[in-house]
């Protein structure tokens, strides 16, 4: 068969397989089903609402959702399916160590529920190796499917511009799964890049860690800057002004959330632990928070009450996943007299408005930079940490004014 009528996503209601799922039953020829295991999820999704923040996604969701798109939690729409995809979580453990037992467990039920003759298409970030298991797993029970490992390398936020624009990889240990995949994906994307399975799970790894290693580089000398009594910014602005070569430098900020610091340990985990590059970046960019309080105990910390203005781990997002944030918030915690925190995406009972949140502390730091906070009124006298650099203008008319003798 060379064109899939039945795809299931299972995980189909979560970051990666919403938008997909979105994006393949909104190109028609194919009836999609969204299977997950959180009811409460599978019933907004019904519902045409997303469970979390993604652009463009709600409306495209409303127009195809009980067309041909559906969500559920049960598996039996799984012996229907042409083609199986799989996008459930792929975390690390409590040992920072990649855990495969739970993938295998899921993968193991969902060969036993699925016909022959299916596409089973991998696109959860795995460990090296771990196509390669999986297929001789599928032989082991000498099964009729056709594995293709085809990582997902969109942002979050941005899935459904990314999803039809990016390169999709695609890779297979036999003709028959790289074929029927890459015309499962050509439906979507122009462009596809075939490559081995064990090439294409270190391209989506080295992806995350390169991001991850590019921030820490940024929040080290972010640190070294700060350090010194410099303005870290000032400096970035002159080393990339009018000088193409320094164009990748990125600013600081808080690096986290549930990919980068993961998908670099789980390099780390197949490197031997011998990524040294790796562990360093997640100390620096792990440390960031501890930097800022070690910077704030020179303020009189257990006097002060401070607020942590967005909780998200990243900009103009719902999604607290590993954010930084509550790291901060947790050492704070320890130190200040009182820690406000907010945010106006994460659903969390603990947080205020910002304005209460900015008018009742004497110290504010900046989260994650939501374009909601860029002209938050922020009187002068409040000390402000900004490890992005997001109110560089605000910050600069401070200066400004401690240096014309108005604010102490
Ligand atoms: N979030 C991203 O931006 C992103 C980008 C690229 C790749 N990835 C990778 O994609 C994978 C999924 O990430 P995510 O952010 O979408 O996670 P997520 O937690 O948002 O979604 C996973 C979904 O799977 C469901 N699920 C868990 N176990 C299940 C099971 N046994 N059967 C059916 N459904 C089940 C969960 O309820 C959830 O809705 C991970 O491997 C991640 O590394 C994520």
């Amino acid at each position: 068969m060379t064109t899939p009528e039945n795809i299931v996503i299972v995980g189909g209601c979560g970051h990666v397989g919403l938008p997909l799922g979105i994006v393949l039953a909104s190109r028609g020829a194919a009836e999609v089903t969204l299977l997950d295991i959180d009811a409460s999820k599978v019933a907004a999704v019904s519902h045409g609402h997303i469970p979390f923040m993604e652009a463009g996604a709600e409306a495209l969701l409303q127009k195809v959702i009980g067309e041909r798109l559906r969500a559920t939690v049960d598996p039996t729409c799984l012996a229907r399916a042409d083609v199986v995809i799989t996008v459930v979580g792929t975390p690390v453990d409590e040992h920072l160590n990649p855990t495969v037992t739970e993938l295998y467990r899921n993968i193991d039920t969902l060969l036993e529920q699925m016909g022959n003759d299916v596409l089973f298409v991998l696109r959860s970030t795995v460990f090296p190796g771990v196509t390669k298991l999986v297929y001789d797993r599928i032989r082991t029970r000498a099964r009729q499917i056709h594995l293709a490992f085809c990582p997902e390398r969109i942002a979050e936020g941005k899935a459904l511009e990314e999803l039809v624009t990016l390169p999709q990889i695609v890779a297979a240990f036999e003709p028959e799964a790289q074929k029927r995949a890459r015309e499962l994906f050509l439906r979507i994307t122009p462009s596809i890049i075939e490559l081995t399975p064990l090439e294409a799970e270190l391209a989506k790894l080295f992806t995350n860690s390169w991001r991850y290693l590019n921030f820490a580089v940024s929040n080290q000398f972010y640190m070294l800057a700060q350090a010194s009594g410099l303005d870290f910014y000032r400096i970035h602005d002159a080393v990339i002004r009018e000088y193409p070569r320094m164009r990748s430098f990125a600013r600081a900020g808080f690096a986290a959330g549930p990919c980068l610091l993961k998908d670099t340990l789980q390099l780390a985990a197949f490197s031997g632990n011998q990524f040294f590059m790796g562990h360093a970046a997640m100390l620096i960019n792990e440390g960031l928070p501890n930097f800022i309080l070690s910077q704030l105990k020179s303020k009189n910390l257990s006097e002060k009450t401070v607020a942590i203005l967005g909780m998200a781990f990243k900009a103009d997002s719902d999604d607290s996943r590993d954010s930084l944030s509550y790291k901060l918030k947790k050492l704070l915690q320890v130190e200040a007299r009182e820690v406000l925190c907010a945010d106006p995406y994460v659903k969390d009972p603990s947080l205020i408005p910002a304005e209460q949140a900015v008018r009742r502390s004497d110290i504010i730091v900046l989260g994650a930079p939501h374009s909601a906070y860029r002209d938050l009124e922020i009187p002068l006298e409040k000390i402000v940490v900004d490890v992005w650099g997001f109110w560089n203008v605000r910050e600069q008319k401070t200066l400004e004014a401690v240096q014309a003798g108005k604010v102490g």
